[in-house]
């Protein structure tokens, strides 16, 4: 006996049922930016392309990504970008694409419910794209999938399918067909609501015009689509419809089976089919998990968590903003909510929601939107906002760095204002900021070499402290918890290498891996973890 696939239960408020908060996840090039720009048009968020200044931050240079930063209201505006499409409410959660700032692509993908996960129709499913893929499988993330640039030579429809269940072992169900390519390529064939969608080449920014079909038989179809393309496409869709699942919305719901999409962002082909799909078929908000049990959207009282926190938007001011996701609840503006770490009331005086580049107050918000709070640094990454549950989120990791540096201010008199620009940069979830037992100075963490080169820029241009990382003499951190009497004696015969995080936890720093295998043989009750829980 099989069990019967069951749905999830529809969320009983219609506010909170309307709203799909995802993120675009892909390769640089792939033709994000262009793709979020499309949204926000046919989302009435902008009225004409060419608005959305932040480029894709995987294609910046150094010297760019500093510019966007000194400019950081920009950057801010594309975090998190809320918009009406249909009846439906969305929010798209912008993923930082370099790949030095994974641990903050992660994080982010903790605050949304579904991905879209764009490729390029010549590449394929390429290194970064492969990478983002595994962190929402983690998290059994639905993803919906859009192959783009169909308008230029690209790789044969099924070769894509194929390399897509191969290299990410998910099954793909295409929910469009493309009707030839390259030069030829005329549009698609809806095959979720039989429909021909061809597309204008003239006019980039207008909409497919869309034919109703009843069935690859309809005479009709001759009227659109070149005989020697026709016969091919017909074949095709046969092969597809034998060879292929049919889509299932528990499986897609799962993460088992993507969806596909072809089109071309550049030329808003195939895009509403796309967004069409993610408010059609795209998960409402999830239940979210804490220590303490499952907080459903459904619920009355408010809830939300911190995946984000950026500062610094006015440097005159050092204020940041937290991005808090909304786990329940029907939040309006002026609330008290209580910050569980300091377990201290917060009134709620000046949240903002994003809509394409300008921010405007929100006056109320749902389960499953996505804040920003205004504050001067008492909310970190991982915190609980409630409405005085004391629940503590899971699943918002912090990751041991892999790359570790000593850092100097140039100027000696000013170890402390560089201490307070560290502190600031680790809450940010920047870098990771070691105070060693032994000596003076600070050892900081980051993942990629980039992330050293911003945090100086920053540093200097913030603080007006101008800083030099310098070799450290340790290449990995460890999270070291257990036992207090272990911990104590371990702590007593290994000063040289035990450090407090910025939370005051305790560190192992070593340059030896086998080191880390020698503690944890010579303390069976310590445990040295490359994680930490932000909570
Ligand atoms: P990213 O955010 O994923 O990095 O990609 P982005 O949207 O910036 O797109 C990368 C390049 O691909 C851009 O060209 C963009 O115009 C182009 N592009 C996006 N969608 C399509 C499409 O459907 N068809 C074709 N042919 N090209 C597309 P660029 O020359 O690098 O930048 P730009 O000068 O056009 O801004």
């Amino acid at each position: 006996m099989t069990n019967m696939p069951t749905l999830p239960p529809e969320i009983a408020s219609p506010e909170i049922r309307r709203r799909r908060t995802f993120a675009i996840i892909s390769h640089p090039d792939a033709g994000k930016t262009t793709l979020t720009e499309k949204f926000l048009l046919f989302g009435g968020a902008i009225q004409m392309a060419g608005q959305v200044r932040a480029k894709g931050e995987a294609r910046r240079t150094r010297s760019d990504f500093m510019k966007i930063e000194a400019d950081r209201g920009i950057s801010v505006s594309a975090s998190a970008m809320s918009f009406d499409y249909r009846q439906y409410r969305f929010n798209l959660v912008d993923t930082p694409g370099h790949s030095d700032f994974s641990e903050d692509t992660y994080r982010t993908l903790t605050a949304v419910d579904a991905a879209i996960m764009v490729i390029d129709g010549a590449k394929g499913v390429e290194s970064q794209t492969q990478k983002l893929f595994e962190v929402c499988r983690l998290r059994d993330l639905p993803i919906l999938t859009f192959c783009n640039k169909m308008d230029r030579e690209s790789r044969d429809t099924f070769e894509i399918i194929d390399e897509i269940q191969e290299n990410l072992a998910i099954d793909v169900t295409p929910a469009s067909w493309p009707i030839g390519v390259g030069r030829d390529f005329i549009g698609a064939y809806d095959l979720l609501h039989d429909r021909l969608e061809i597309m204008d080449r003239a006019d980039r920014n207008k909409v497919a015009e869309s034919i109703k079909i009843s069935g690859l038989d309809d005479p009709n179809l001759a009227d659109h689509v070149p005989a020697d393309l026709l016969q091919k496409f017909r074949e095709e869709i046969e092969m597809a419809r034998e060879l292929l699942p049919a889509f299932n919305r528990q499986a897609f719901l799962e993460g088992h089976l993507t969806p596909i999409w072809f089109g071309s962002a550049i030329n808003s082909f195939g895009v509403k089919e796309l967004m069409d799909g993610m408010g059609e078929y795209g998960p409402q908000p999830q239940p979210q998990k804490a220590a303490e049990r499952q907080i459903s959207a459904d619920e009355k009282a408010v809830a939300g968590f911190v995946f984000k926190v950026q500062a610094n938007m006015d440097a005159k001011h050092r204020d940041r903003v937290a991005f808090v996701r909304l786990a329940s609840g029907h939040f309006e503006r002026g609330m008290k909510l209580i910050h569980v770490r300091s377990k201290k009331p917060m009134a709620i005086t000046n949240p903002v929601m994003f809509l394409a580049a300008d921010r405007e107050l929100a006056e109320e918000a749902w389960a499953g939107d996505i804040i920003g709070i205004p504050n001067h640094g008492q909310l970190r990454i991982g915190d609980a906002l409630t409405e005085g549950e004391m629940l503590h989120f899971t699943g918002i990791p912090s990751f041991a760095p892999e790359l570790l540096s000593g850092v100097r201010a140039l100027d000696p008199m000013k170890a402390k204002h560089l201490e307070k620009a560290l502190m600031q940069f680790a809450e940010e979830g920047a870098a990771k900021v070691f105070k060693p037992m032994i000596g003076s100075g600070f050892i900081v963490g980051v993942v990629g070499q980039l992330q050293f080169e911003v945090l100086a820029s920053r540093i200097e241009q913030e603080y007006s402290l101008p800083v030099r990382f310098e070799p450290s003499n340790f290449t990995s951190a460890r999270w070291v918890a257990g036992a207090k009497d272990e911990m104590d004696k371990m702590i007593n015969v290994n000063k040289g290498h035990i450090a407090l995080d910025n939370d005051g936890d305790t560190v192992f720093l070593t340059r030896l891996k086998w080191d880390i295998d020698r503690i944890e043989r010579d303390y069976p009750k310590l445990k040295l973890t490359a994680t930490k829980e932000m909570m």
